[in-house]
């Protein structure tokens, strides 16, 4: 059997549906009749930061109401739990992974929580109403933003998560629709380099050729009886 020490996980929207949080590209996945893809840009924010911020507020007050599901607690219970290398990489900016107790995990995409100063790169809670043109405390440029990657902005962590990848022997991606890269194509990396691959989705994604192997459901049902089979192998018998 292909030994496991080093585990990567990528989540996305999909995971936290069973919260109550909408998906990008499924039924529901247009805010005001925009498409994400008309919203989340730099040039969005330039020509109509109102808009942007909007559509970020609304998501920042949906996440007050919600709770981490079955999955999110799944996945902070194998993190606890196992004592290998384990990274949970997620393309989500909610908090429910670590509001579940998650602990080894980064938002490669940004955090609701989170402002920026787009003139310096500080960083700062979000705290209730930060209009566009809100100070920065360090610098005092009217430039606090979401700190969320836009479409055509780098991700945050690239580095550490390609040497994850690198180095995985288990590549695991849940309710993500592969439509998005660099995120669609870590299935690849962490194959090149000889990790298995199992993918857990509602449908299968744009990149489900690329898995070893697709399980189909609800990731409430799949997450938690995936976990509990892996960390029963692990346990000494
Ligand atoms: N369980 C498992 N999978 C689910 C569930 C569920 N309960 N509900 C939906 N899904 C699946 C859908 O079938 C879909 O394939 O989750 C996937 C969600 O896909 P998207 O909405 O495209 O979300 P995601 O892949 O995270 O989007 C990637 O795009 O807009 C950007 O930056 C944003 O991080 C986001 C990125």
């Amino acid at each position: 059997m292909h030994e496991i020490a080093n585990i990567v996980i990528l989540t996305g929207a999909g995971i936290s549906a069973e919260s109550g949080l909408a998906t990008f590209r499924g039924p529901g996945g247009l805010w005001e009749g925009h498409r994400v893809e008309q919203v989340c840009t730099p040039e969005a924010l330039a020509r109509n930061p109102e808009l942007v911020h909007r559509f970020y507020d609304a998501r920042r007050a949906a996440l007050v109401a919600v709770e981490p599901n079955a999955a999110h607690r799944a996945l902070a219970r194998l993190d606890a739990a196992w004592t290998g290398e384990l990274l949970i990489v997620t393309q989500n900016v909610d908090d429910l992974h670590e509001r579940a107790g998650a602990r080894r995990m980064l938002h490669m995409h940004g955090e609701l929580n989170s402002a920026l100063c787009a003139a310096c790169g500080a960083r700062s809670g979000w705290t209730g109403g930060m209009p566009p043109g809100t100070a920065c405390a360090a610098c005092d440029a009217p430039s606090m933003r979401p700190d969320i990657v836009f479409f055509g902005e780098m991700p945050y962590e690239m580095d550490r998560i390609e040497r994850a990848l690198a180095e995985a022997d288990l590549f695991v991606s849940i309710g993500t629709s592969g439509a998005v890269y660099p995120a669609a194509g870590f299935v690849q990396t962490a194959r090149y380099h000889g990790a298995r691959t199992l993918e857990m989705n509602l449908e299968p994604s744009a990149g489900s050729g690329y898995f070893h192997e697709t399980r189909l459901g609800p990731a409430g049902e799949l997450v938690p009886l995936w976990v509990e089979g892996l960390i029963s192998y692990a346990r000494p018998s």
